[in-house]
């Protein structure tokens, strides 16, 4: 393990470790302490020095930009600030140009951020094919919402798909997207231009997910799951390909080039990722989210995280009950950071019984989650075993 992954372990970037073991990172994460400090330095700022906070903050979306395009190894004008994953999956499904007719394809099971911004192009009736729920025949009987499958993606690929949006993780059972399969299934289908458009919400920040190489049109995702960024702050990549097709949904200032000219009422939009930015952004999230990518995925990148996530599922499930916690156990492709389970007993009660002996975890879908990150020690995972293996419900 690198000397800067351990030193990331700290109680003192992540004093949550005083309150709890914390298994909850596909929820709300707690906020790493550099974003508290770059929130306190913005506020102070603002509080002191009025508009001066704009000059300090000038470049602030600049290097935002940089920072997340680093981290999915893009250029930094395919990157946007957004307060949520709906946000940013609204602002291309209402840009799109899509004709009457047109169809896009999804999963019956994805979040909602990822659903309600599609059944709003009904109005232009466009179509929503939703894909069905598939269970892999080994996982356990009680076991009800999984994923979906590529078979029945390709079935449903039709001259009239213009887009497929799919989890990259769904957020129940933790079943991962293979997306490279995914893109060479849209970009083979009889020279038809499909665009894939990937809710990462449960996975950046744990998995490697780099759009160009892995050929994805957009990432629509919130800071607050596995970037441990502020509640409120989210990202958008988008493909120079896929900007060109879209049209404007939200308008303002800084959609402009003219930038703070504002007798200048010219429609001179941006065309790159601040098309999306169109008003004033939350410069305190902004600094936030920047500072949980600057100072931790950048420096201890993102594959290695993942190993370590890796490495400390293999420390859970050595040490758990696995006949009481039976785990929905994927293949290496298609598992993520999440570890869903299921139990005999209600998983909700499980959840606030562990809690109460300082182990937080969460359930949906009638699933148990446990969900580690890589500022999580052995220590803590394997007491967090015990303590589970100890309940008595
Ligand atoms: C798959 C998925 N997408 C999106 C979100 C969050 O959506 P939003 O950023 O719009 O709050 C979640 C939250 O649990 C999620 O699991």
């Amino acid at each position: 393990m690198s000397q800067s992954l351990i030193s990331m372990k700290s109680k003192r970037l992540f004093p949550i470790k005083k309150n709890f073991i914390y298994l909850n990172h596909c929820g709300i994460s707690p906020l790493y302490s550099g974003a508290v400090k770059a929130a306190i330095s913005f506020i102070k700022c603002h509080n002191r020095y009025g508009m001066n906070v704009a000059e300090v903050y000038n470049d602030l979306l600049v290097r935002f930009h940089q920072a997340a395009g680093k981290l999915l190894q893009t250029q930094e004008e395919n990157i946007s600030f957004m307060k949520n994953t709906a946000e940013a999956m609204s602002m291309i499904s209402q840009s799109f140009p899509f004709q009457e007719g047109d169809e896009i394809i999804s999963f019956c099971h994805e979040y909602p951020s990822n659903h309600y911004p599609w059944i709003l192009t009904a109005s232009r009736k466009v179509k929503l094919i939703l894909l069905g729920n598939v269970q892999p025949k080994h996982f356990p009987k009680e076991s009800n919402v999984c994923g979906w499958s590529m078979e029945e993606l390709e079935e449903k690929i039709t001259p009239r798909t213009r887009m497929i949006s799919l989890s990259h993780v769904q957020f129940t059972s933790g079943f991962t997207a293979d997306l490279k399969r995914l893109s060479h299934l849209c970009k083979s289908y009889k020279n038809q231009r499909i665009f894939l458009i990937i809710d990462a919400a449960q996975s950046l920040g744990s998995l490697p997910l780099f759009p160009e190489a892995m050929g994805i049109d957009a990432i629509a995702a919130s800071g607050w799951k596995w970037l441990m960024g502020p509640i409120g702050s989210g990202i958008l990549y988008t493909s120079p390909s896929l900007r060109s097709h879209l049209g404007f949904f939200m308008a303002g200032p800084e959609l402009m080039k003219q930038g703070d000219d504002y007798l200048n009422l010219k429609w001179l939009p941006h065309q790159d990722g601040r098309r999306f930015e169109y008003s004033t952004s939350s410069y305190e999230l902004v600094a936030q989210l920047l500072s949980c990518i600057e100072e931790i995925f950048l420096p201890i990148g993102i594959e290695n995280i993942y190993r370590e996530i890796q490495s400390l599922q293999e420390v859970f499930l050595e040490h758990i009950d696995l006949k009481r916690y039976r785990h929905l156990n994927f293949s290496e492709e298609n598992s993520s950071g999440i570890m869903s389970f299921v139990v005999d007993s209600d998983p909700t009660e499980i959840v606030q019984q562990a809690k109460k002996q300082g182990v937080f975890l969460s359930s949906r879908a009638g699933y148990l989650r446990v969900a580690p990150h890589f500022y999580n020690t052995q220590e803590e995972i394997i007491q967090s075993s015990k303590i589970l293996n100890s309940l008595q419900i």
